[in-house]
């Protein structure tokens, strides 16, 4: 049976992550996999996760199944915290959630489902966009499509591009937006942006799948949400993936959720039907560790409050290490083109330069980025700041000569 299968190569996010840890250099840079790191380099339990977990270890009296549909009182915490407590389109019963297994199971259930109700549409998805995107959505059988979105060598969003190409889609027909904190390229639309985006989304009839993994690392918990509930307003179906791997650091425990709105309350109900099923199909049931610990978290306002003190203090962190490496990059090279990192938003932005680029600041420095040249500004530091520019520069001025 296994004979005709060949040796593939590691994914290029998690492949990298066991590269970096099997080199043995002194002065090492991890700006590969997406996740959070403090100024010593550790990706932390947040405190009110530690507080949350006591809590609910100490409380917990079964491990009996919960269901597919998870925690209830976790996914009403889920829709209040993307949508707000009192939208629109939950006050008219259009909204269903489920808790998934990470962002990538939201995902996953998510195409599952448009492949049930539109088998022959076409997901279109940003160029670029997290690698990832590809085989959790190609692999349901749908097909994908790509549309402009960041031009990496001029460090711009290509929004003209983008319409003229979605203008063009056929109704009906899915398109993947991330909500928040673009990965790889840290560049989002803004909120005049957004409106024009969502008008032609209503006008050609194109159903919005929003992928929100980093609420909270833009611009806050609420400024982040607002792309989705304006969607949620103004469309009559939407899907919405969410993670809490970053914004709640539970990445191992995969907590995720997916929100389906329907054009009505019956409709909702319906599709409520097929999500289940389809979860109960795949994995069965979610699981529940961290989605009682973030549900927690959710209702107790002294946690919920705690929580948002140590989500602004990462976002605050990132941002300023954004800010160093535009600094000292600029001292580095002399000049003001990698000023773009200190405006984009999120754990990611894309150096621009080419993959060959990308291996020698590997091999030669010890620095890690996936082979598009997607940094995670998490992982720079006061002490490799100025080490990692130096590098670049040296590389780009070798590259020039
Ligand atoms: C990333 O983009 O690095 C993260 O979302 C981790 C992953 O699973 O790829």
């Amino acid at each position: 049976m296994f004979q005709p299968l060949q040796r593939l190569q590691p994914d290029s996010i998690l492949g990298l992550m066991a590269k970096f840890r099997a080199d043995s250099a002194a002065m090492k840079v991890d700006l590969g996999v997406g996740v959070y790191r403090d100024p010593d380099g550790h990706t932390p339990v947040l405190d009110c996760v530690r507080q949350a977990e006591r809590q609910m270890l100490a409380e917990q009296t079964t491990k009996a199944y919960v269901g597919a549909a998870g925690r209830e009182e976790f996914n009403q915490g889920v829709e209040e915290l993307v949508l707000g407590a009192t939208h629109a389109a939950r006050r008219a019963g259009r909204v269903r959630t489920v808790q998934a297994p990470g962002g990538c199971g939201a995902l996953r259930v998510g195409a599952e489902l448009i492949r049930a109700a539109a088998p022959d549409s076409v997901v279109h998805v940003s160029d670029p966009t997290w690698g990832n995107h590809l085989p959790l959505l190609g692999n349901s059988g749908l097909r994908l499509e790509r549309y402009p979105y960041y031009d990496a060598g001029h460090h711009a969003l290509r929004f003209e591009a983008m319409l003229e190409r979605l203008d063009r889609a056929a109704p009906g027909d899915t398109v993947l937006i991330h909500a928040c904190c673009h990965n790889p390229s840290g560049a989002d639309l803004d909120p005049p942006q957004w409106r024009t985006l969502v008008e032609l989304l209503a006008r050609r009839r194109l159903v919005p799948y929003l992928d929100l993994a980093y609420q909270g690392f833009g611009e806050g918990l609420e400024a982040d949400a607002e792309p989705v509930r304006l969607v949620a307003e103004r469309l009559p179906e939407a899907l919405i993936a969410v993670s809490f791997s970053k914004n709640l650091g539970l990445y191992r425990e995969r907590v995720g959720a997916l929100l389906v709105v329907s054009d009505g309350a019956e409709r909702a109900d319906a599709v409520h039907s097929h999500v289940l099923q389809i979860a109960r199909g795949i994995y069965s049931m979610p699981p529940d560790h961290g989605a009682a610990i973030a549900a927690r978290i959710f209702t107790d306002m002294p946690l919920r409050q705690a929580w948002k003190l140590e989500l602004d203090a990462m976002r605050m962190r990132i941002n300023g290490m954004r800010d160093l490496l535009a600094r000292e990059l600029r001292a580095a090279t002399g000049d003001d083109s990698f000023d773009f990192i200190r405006s984009q938003r999120g754990m990611f932005s894309l150096l621009g330069v080419s993959a060959p680029t990308v291996e020698r600041l590997r091999e030669r420095h010890h620095i890690y980025m996936t082979a598009d040249s997607r940094m995670n500004l998490a992982g720079i530091m006061q002490h490799n700041a100025a080490y990692v520019a130096a590098a670049v520069a040296t590389e780009l001025a070798a590259q020039a000569a």
